[in-house]
């Protein structure tokens, strides 16, 4: 009689084994085997991290395996099982892989698919068509779309981490508890004796010093030591964590009246701002999107402000970037002076540090959060809900939506919620970030996602005009090797564009995102649907490449450049200044958080820095959800292209006081996770 054998792999997290009951049957297109018990209670099988080994004997051959059933039955209570894959050795000796890489939970069975990917095109018989059918069915009942707050993206209808689908939960609840992960940072930087001094000023800059965790020669203790200077404030407009904002000025706005005559001592090429403006020498960060935001009033004892600063900056004869005019608010008038570097010391440092505030909520709020997070969820869940496990695509982009849909549902449940952490220290809490989202919705179009596109759009693309802008040269590299894996994974599965056209579930994808990601919203320039492998390859780049390297460039230089205060303040105690010539040191340290929110600012970005443990870098793959052998060599392209753009960077960074790393392919998680 013939004999398969058949291995198990169970997974190696915590609680991944499983004490139940398993049966098993294999279906082969000439027949089907019969249910196998192959692990009762207490015969050690199915252990965390284990591999095991079972003869299934049948009567007569079954043809070719086309399915595997699973099915875990209680012993005694439920014991959740992770199963990573199984193997079949069949009689001729050929061996079938069948990836699952899922938790199986209940009594419900399972069917698997052997691993080979395929189209919806290439499912001929009604057995696979209807199990590809019942995949998306049973997803699309657990994946669905619910509106946390009007005109946002949609979100996961999950109130809690726990009532999240077991496959996409965090393997260790605690680890992502925020009011945990906070509470810790706090104490392990020694500075929890200050988290319930609210309204407690600081003396003055030295004193935020007690807060501070210097750690030597980092980039956190560089920006405490060169914060006030202007090269400093001008440099993290191209390399900080939030390097999206600036953009060439093209023409000088009516609303920021600034005068060849205000910055002539700031311009060196004897050039009026015009003509200097025409030669490209001049930049612009506008906060508009600030303007009419409420600042946070959850504190009655905390007065907050929130200012909507234009700012110019110019680049000199040394190719430095630097600030040479701020306007705090966007209305020009006596009431809101421009202020320059030629002003008083601190009336020009005051000026700066509200830039700073602000531009800390649009990282926050915008950059970060809508753009990375949000947007991030949305190609998660309409991954889930159309594209099955059998399908390239799938299994292209699963690793890349790891933990995504947690993370955001822990913090719309602790963090960004009503009363959350983050209404603590930041004077967009309370309501104000959530306006600032649906603001900023009407700039997230398609090709603001799309790397190269975006640089261009801002004037930023000339690397011989703008030399020192890490961010973009990085970007660009990053960009082109996930470009380039996507076109190899795309070549292996669509001969032509023709069969881009007829994959009903690529389309379907598509369509999600469209219509619950940018609900419908024409001008968000998002496709309906993909008619080319060109466009399909630079889709999958603006996915691939949102979820893992521009979230790794806004998120993990948040130590960084918001850990020490003044440069980053989360929330203003005082409104800006309208004159000039009052302000004063007592004045700054007045405006800047208190001991408390400065306590609670610091966990934050502390905790927000860091990496999981046995992080997934780009281009790690551990999880084998392709078997066939083209899509592994152009993974092991891709990898040799990343390492190869490691190189680089490490090479660039050498002997520099300030490293740009972020984008670093070796510190790029795959997907958004924290
Ligand atoms: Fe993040």
């Amino acid at each position: 009689m013939p004999s398969y054998t058949v291995t198990v792999a169970t997974g190696s997290q915590w609680f991944a084994g499983t004490d139940d009951y398993v049966y098993l049957s294999l279906e082969g297109a000439a027949g089907c085997s019969e249910r196998h018990l192959l692990d009762k209670p207490f015969y050690n099988d199915f252990e965390r991290g284990a591999v095991d080994s079972y003869d299934v004997t049948v009567e007569e051959d079954l043809g070719e395996i086309q399915l595997i059933k699973i099915e875990k039955r209680k012993y005694w209570y439920q014991d959740d099982w992770y199963l990573k894959y199984i193997t079949v050795k069949t009689p001729l000796g050929d061996y079938l892989e069948f990836p699952c890489y899922r938790w199986i939970t209940d009594e419900k069975e399972i069917v698997l698919r052997d691993g080979r990917a395929k189209l919806p095109r290439d499912d001929k018989t009604q057995i696979l068509k209807q199990h590809r059918r019942k995949e998306l069915e049973d997803r699309q009942k657990m994946y669905r779309w619910k509106e946390w707050h009007p005109g946002f993206p949609l979100s996961i209808d999950a109130h809690s981490h726990s009532e999240l689908p077991r496959d996409i939960q965090f393997d260790n609840e605690k680890g992502i508890d925020f009011i945990l992960n906070y509470s810790k940072a706090m104490e392990n930087l020694y500075i929890n004796r200050f988290m319930h001094m609210f309204q407690s000023s600081w003396n003055d800059f030295a004193d935020f010093e007690k807060i501070f965790v210097r750690i030597s020669n980092t980039i956190s203790e560089y920006v405490m030591q060169h914060w006030k200077e202007d090269f400093m404030f001008g440099y993290q407009f191209l390399n900080g964590c939030n390097p999206v904002l600036i953009r060439r000025c093209t023409e000088i706005p009516k609303k920021f009246p600034v005068t060849t005559a205000m910055v002539e001592c700031s311009l060196e090429r004897n050039l009026t701002l015009e003509e200097e403006v025409k030669q490209g020498n001049v930049f612009i960060v506008d906060y508009e999107l600030l303007d009419g935001v409420d600042a946070n009033k959850t504190d009655p004892c905390t007065i907050q402000y929130l200012a909507a600063p234009i700012c110019l900056l110019y680049k000199n004869l040394e190719n430095k970037i630097l600030p040479i005019a701020i306007q705090l608010g966007q209305k020009p008038g006596p009431e809101n002076p421009i202020f320059l570097p030629s002003d008083a010391m601190y009336d020009w440092l005051l000026a700066k540090i509200w830039v700073r505030s602000s531009d800390f909520h649009i990282h926050q709020t915008v950059t970060h959060l809508l753009r990375t997070h949000l947007v991030s969820e949305v190609f998660s869940i309409a991954m889930f809900r159309q594209l099955p496990a059998v399908h390239p695509l799938f299994k292209l982009l699963v690793p890349h939506m790891r933990f995504t849909i947690a993370i955001n549902t822990k913090a719309r449940e602790q963090l960004i919620c009503e009363c959350g952490l983050f209404d603590k220290a930041n004077a967009t809490g309370g309501g104000g970030h959530v306006q600032m989202v649906q603001k900023a919705m009407k700039d997230l179009t398609y090709s603001s996602l799309c790397f190269p596109e975006e640089i261009k759009a801002k004037g930023m693309d000339s690397q011989e005009d703008i030399p020192y802008y890490y961010y973009r040269d990085d970007g660009i590299k990053v960009w082109e090797a996930v470009k380039s894996f996507a076109e190899d994974v795309i070549r292996i599965y669509y001969e032509n564009d023709e069969v881009v056209c007829e994959d009903v579930e690529l389309q379907a994808f598509v369509k999600d995102i469209y219509v619950y990601g940018m609900r419908g919203v024409k001008a968000s320039g998002f496709p309906k649907m993909i008619k080319t492998r060109e466009k399909l390859a630079e889709y999958l780049t603006v996915v691939m490449f949102t979820t893992s390297a521009q979230h790794a460039a806004v998120n993990f230089g948040q130590y960084d450049w918001c850990s020490w205060i003044p440069n980053a303040p989360p929330t203003m105690r005082c409104p800006p200044p309208t004159e000039k010539g009052t302000v004063t040191i007592e004045q700054i340290v007045e405006s800047l958080p208190d001991r408390g929110r400065s306590c609670w600012h610091l966990g934050a970005v502390w905790a927000l820095s860091q990496f999981q443990d046995n992080e997934l870098f780009l281009g790690m793959y551990p999880d084998e959800h392709f078997v066939e052998k083209p899509v592994k060599e152009a993974m092991a392209k891709f990898r040799k292209n990343l390492d190869e753009i490691v190189s680089t960077i490490t090479e660039r960074n050498k002997n520099k006081k300030l490293p740009y790393y972020y984008l670093s392919p070796d510190r790029i998680p795959n997907s958004v996770a924290v």
